[in-house]
């Protein structure tokens, strides 16, 4: 196994020795996943050849070569070989993600469908397709087709029965002024100071993705600690991201040129400090707080009305912790469940306080008592 270790050293978690963190190994993906221990990968981030199937050069209207992706690399003889190919790759990385490992595979309308129903084939369980929408996209130059302005990344776990897989939804959500994260990202195709490119200013790699790519994948299905593999590692710009954001990276490329460019790229790359990287605590991992704390509290009287968000139900604070509606009396989950006719209800998030002209979630009072317990220690 030919390899170039990249003096990453981030150790924010213990990972097996035999694993080979921060490296880049140089061979053909499948035989060289075969030398990793099973189970040894937290995520996967996989840019495979597209199998473009270029038919002669491509012009602009002044009559310019577009520098299109002709490379031998990205060739298949037939979609049947295409199709071997994915399978074979898409099985070595099965073997070597955690049972809570998730996978991401990006492509375009010419490999990405293959790619999907190979997924599927091999049980992995898809759990989104996400749009990459690209701000500037090359235009169509002969105005036969619409601009093709996206690629799609399919996000899978293991299999249907996957559970523990990292989704940082908190976070995301946090980030995006409180608004669910979405399917459909915005992101512009990687140029500029990015764009890395040899002295005569030829561009080092024809697919190099963008950072910002990478780093929201990353900040979404990761931990820091975590390992992420690359299969297809072209010029690193998964382990770039990967240093920077305190994960370990393991990428693998055949060609030699490609990973020598990736090694100088990340031994370049400053991580960001780890206060402003650590992982945000999950509000399902926080401790557990009773209702009734937060009433013992004083933080919502006994006797306080409660409503939900579009103020169509109202219940009673018992000082119990319990809540009444009318002559029914029960838990704020059972209680919210009960009034809109359903099996459950998160009361956390369903019912809230009159603040002034405002209603506050009652789940506002949870975080003030899981905070003063943070803070006593
Ligand atoms: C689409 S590019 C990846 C680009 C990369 N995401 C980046 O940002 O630079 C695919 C890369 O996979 C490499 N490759 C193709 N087949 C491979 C194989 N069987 N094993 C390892 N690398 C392979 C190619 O040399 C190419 O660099």
């Amino acid at each position: 196994m030919a390899s170039q270790r990249n003096g990453a050293a981030l150790s924010l978690r213990p990972v097996s020795l035999s694993v080979p963190l921060d490296t880049i190994l140089i061979g053909d993906c499948v035989a060289e996943l075969e030398k990793l221990p099973p189970a040894s990968v937290d995520l996967v981030f996989a840019d495979p050849p597209y199998n473009l199937q270029l038919q002669g050069d491509l012009r602009r209207p002044d009559q310019s070569l577009v520098d299109a992706v002709d490379d031998a690399w990205d060739q298949f003889e037939s979609f049947q070989a295409y199709d071997i190919f994915t399978r074979a790759w898409l099985l070595a990385v099965r073997r070597v993600l955690k049972p809570t490992g998730t996978l991401w595979v990006i492509g375009s309308y010419h490999n990405i469908f293959r790619v999907g129903s190979a997924l599927q084939d091999l049980n992995f369980w898809i759990l989104n397709d996400v749009v990459w929408r690209k701000t500037n996209p090359m235009p169509n130059f002969r105005g036969r087709r619409f601009t093709n302005a996206h690629e799609t990344m399919i996000w899978a776990a293991k299999g249907a029965d996957s559970k523990g897989y990292t989704f940082n939804y908190e976070a995301l959500k946090a980030g995006n002024e409180d608004l669910q994260p979405r399917s459909d990202w915005l992101i512009p195709i990687c140029n500029g100071a990015e764009r890395l490119k040899s002295e005569s200013g030829v561009k080092v790699h024809p697919t190099q993705k963008p950072e910002a790519l990478l780093a929201r994948v990353l900040l979404s299905a990761s931990k820091p600690g975590d390992v992420v593999l690359d299969p297809f590692f072209g010029s690193g710009t998964t382990g770039a991201v990967a240093k920077r954001l305190g994960r370990h990276y393991i990428g693998v490329e055949r060609d030699r040129d490609y990973a020598a460019a990736a090694r100088a790229r990340i031994d370049a790359v400053v991580p960001e400090t780890e206060e402003s990287i650590a992982a945000a605590p999950a509000k399902r991992e926080a401790p557990r707080v009773a209702f009734s704390t937060v009433v013992e509290r004083g933080l919502v009287r006994p006797g306080a009305r409660l409503v939900d968000e579009r103020r169509r139900h109202e219940v009673v604070v018992r000082a119990d912790g319990t809540l009444a509606h009318g002559s029914v009396v029960g838990s704020i989950h059972r209680i919210g469940a009960i009034v809109q006719g359903r099996d459950a209800c998160n009361g956390w998030t369903f019912w809230h306080v009159e603040d002034g002209a405002a209603l506050k979630p009652i789940d506002t009072f949870r975080d003030i008592v899981r905070a003063e317990a943070a803070r006593a220690g």
